[in-house]
């Protein structure tokens, strides 16, 4: 894990939240900002992998949609488990090894925790995160606060309600970690016991200074939220399914949510949502998850260019 305070100016690896500072967030969502609806040929010749051992819509899509916006090429496998030598044996690191040498850059998701940073030991070329198993989703993140300034000027200042799947979602990991950076943050951690945010994760907010509070009721904080960062709960990383059925069931945001909710307040999702948004709320214009989803591929490309321009 040698990576992990290594400032993304000097960066070869994105695995963690960790890495950024607000220095650097800037240079990216300005980068971003510029790209956006750009196309040109600045990776021209450069090749990016994705290597997905878990599925994928919106991280894997973006991804190669970003580096083909700036002429670069793609080359992956979806389904990494059954359709790389991983069936027949072979090591993550070395499958990474190999595939260090067939292109420029790595985009990962696997299904465990710090299989990112075991990649990135043995890497030739940059490796980026796009979700180890319950542990972190930095690219989701650095999404999700994009929205956030774009939807409403700043993320400084903001109250957000984490809700859902707190314990196994790592995009929330990741971008708890991320909000750490601006002053006045607050956040409520809404979820049943059985899923409710790790014990590590506060202990970073404590560090940070962030005030929070832990609650199963959205219903407690609603009336000051800014943001509802609403989450599928993780139904593949359950053993016990009793635990799953408690938390499907616990918060779900619908239409009565949504007349609580304050005016200028926003609902987010990393997506795919599963019913813990009902369709009914799509139509509210404070619903930006769809929006939020498209701003992957600016912030994609903005962070291929970072690595490889
Ligand atoms: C999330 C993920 O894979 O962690 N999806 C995404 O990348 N947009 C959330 C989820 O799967 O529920």
């Amino acid at each position: 894990m040698v990576m992990l305070a290594t400032p993304l100016r000097k960066l070869e690896h994105v695995i963690s939240s960790e890495q950024f500072d607000r220095a650097c967030l800037d240079d990216l969502f300005a980068r971003a900002d510029a790209l956006a609806g750009h196309r040109d040929t600045r990776l021209a010749g450069r090749i990016m992998a994705t290597l997905f051992y878990e599925p994928s819509t919106r991280t894997r899509l973006s991804f190669e949609s970003a580096m083909l916006r700036l002429g670069g090429a793609v080359v992956g496998t979806e389904a990494a488990r059954e359709f790389s030598s991983a069936i027949k044996g072979e090591t993550l690191e070395d499958t990474i090894r190999m595939v260090s040498a067939y292109a420029d850059v790595i985009v990962l998701r696997h299904d465990q925790a710090g299989a990112a940073a075991r990649a990135a030991a043995v890497a030739s070329v940059p490796v980026v995160n796009a979700g180890d198993g319950p542990g972190e989703h930095p690219t989701q993140a650095l999404l999700d606060l994009y929205t956030i300034g774009s939807e409403r000027g700043t993320a400084e200042g903001v109250h957000i309600a984490f809700c859902g799947d707190l314990r196994f979602g790592r995009t929330v990991h990741s971008l708890a970690q991320l909000l750490t950076l601006y002053p006045g943050v607050r956040m409520s951690f809404v979820a049943p016991e059985v899923v409710q945010i790790g014990a590590d994760v506060l202990a970073r907010m404590t560090a940070a200074g962030i005030p929070f509070r832990l609650t199963d009721r959205l219903d407690e904080v609603i009336d000051s939220v800014d943001v509802v960062y609403q989450t599928r709960v993780q139904k593949e990383r359950f053993t016990d399914l009793a635990d799953f059925e408690v938390a499907r069931r616990a918060i779900r945001i619908d239409a009565e949510v949504m007349r609580a909710l304050p005016e200028q307040a926003i609902v987010m999702h990393p997506l795919p949502r599963v019913d813990e948004i009902a369709t009914e709320v799509d139509a509210d214009p404070r619903a930006a998850y769809f929006r939020q989803a498209r701003n992957g591929v600016v912030i994609r490309m903005a962070l291929l260019d970072l690595l490889l321009g």
